[in-house]
């Protein structure tokens, strides 16, 4: 567990074990803490986004999905399109598919459908998938850039193996709250979920952020 305080020189060995804490270094150096529990990290991944960054968090998801077989990503609207389509790059350019939460005439045919509740946000919302963008034979790797409660996760889980009949070989999140539950639900029923940061606490006063290490994961 590693805490701001203790804020260690920034000395980059660009091996493979180093990569997430690429994203932990970088959550403590421009990341905020915000009251109800909200880190704001809109200067490098969900509003400004820092493509160096996301690249070489594709290449952490490739290798540690390297025996998954992923023939397709999946993400939602809006946050998760941008590290989804930088990951594919890692995924000898798989195609990219994200869910939309409006109406688009844009989408012609039938579509997967699903409801999702945002706690953060305090309401249902509706997504969608065109069915031709996923098939019964596809190995799908989820990618997301938050885990919190993990409604959409399981929103998304639900169209492509309930709905598509295709396989979830994986889930990639940039960043998991790890104080809330959608985690240990999601790993609970089974799947491979890799969170490239996952953050155990966060103090509005101090600003102080601590990580789970990697090795405390499987503990869940
Ligand atoms: P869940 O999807 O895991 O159930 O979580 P929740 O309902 O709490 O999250 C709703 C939205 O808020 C999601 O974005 C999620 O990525 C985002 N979110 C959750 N916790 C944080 C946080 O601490 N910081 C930030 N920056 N975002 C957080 P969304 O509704 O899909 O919106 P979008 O930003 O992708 O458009």
């Amino acid at each position: 567990m590693r805490v701001k305080s203790k804020y260690r020189p920034r000395l980059w060995i660009e091996t493979e074990c180093e990569r997430m804490e690429l994203l932990e270094e970088r959550i403590l150096r421009d990341g905020a803490v915000r009251p109800g529990n909200v880190l704001k990290v809109d200067s490098f991944l969900n509003h400004q986004m820092d493509v160096a960054l996301f690249k070489a968090m594709g290449d952490e998801w490739a290798r540690l999905f390297a025996d998954a077989g992923i023939t397709r990503i999946v993400t939602i609207e809006a946050s998760g399109i941008g590290i989804a389509a930088v990951a594919a790059l890692s995924f000898h350019n798989v195609p990219v598919v994200y869910a939309k939460k409006t109406e688009s005439l844009n989408v012609d045919g039938e579509v997967y459908r699903t409801k999702i509740q945002s706690f953060t946000k305090k309401r249902i919302y509706d997504v969608f998938v065109g069915k031709k963008y996923i098939q019964p034979e596809d190995r799908v790797l989820i990618i997301d850039d938050f885990l919190a409660n993990g409604k959409a996760l399981e929103g998304l889980i639900s169209i492509i193996e309930e709905q598509a009949g295709a396989t979830v070989a994986g889930i990639g999140i940039a960043i998991e709250k790890g104080f809330q539950p959608g985690g240990r639900l999601i790993r609970s029923k089974g799947y491979h979920l890799e969170s490239l940061a996952i953050v155990d606490s966060m103090d509005p006063e101090t600003g102080a952020i601590t990580f789970r290490r990697s090795d405390e994961t499987g503990a869940l």
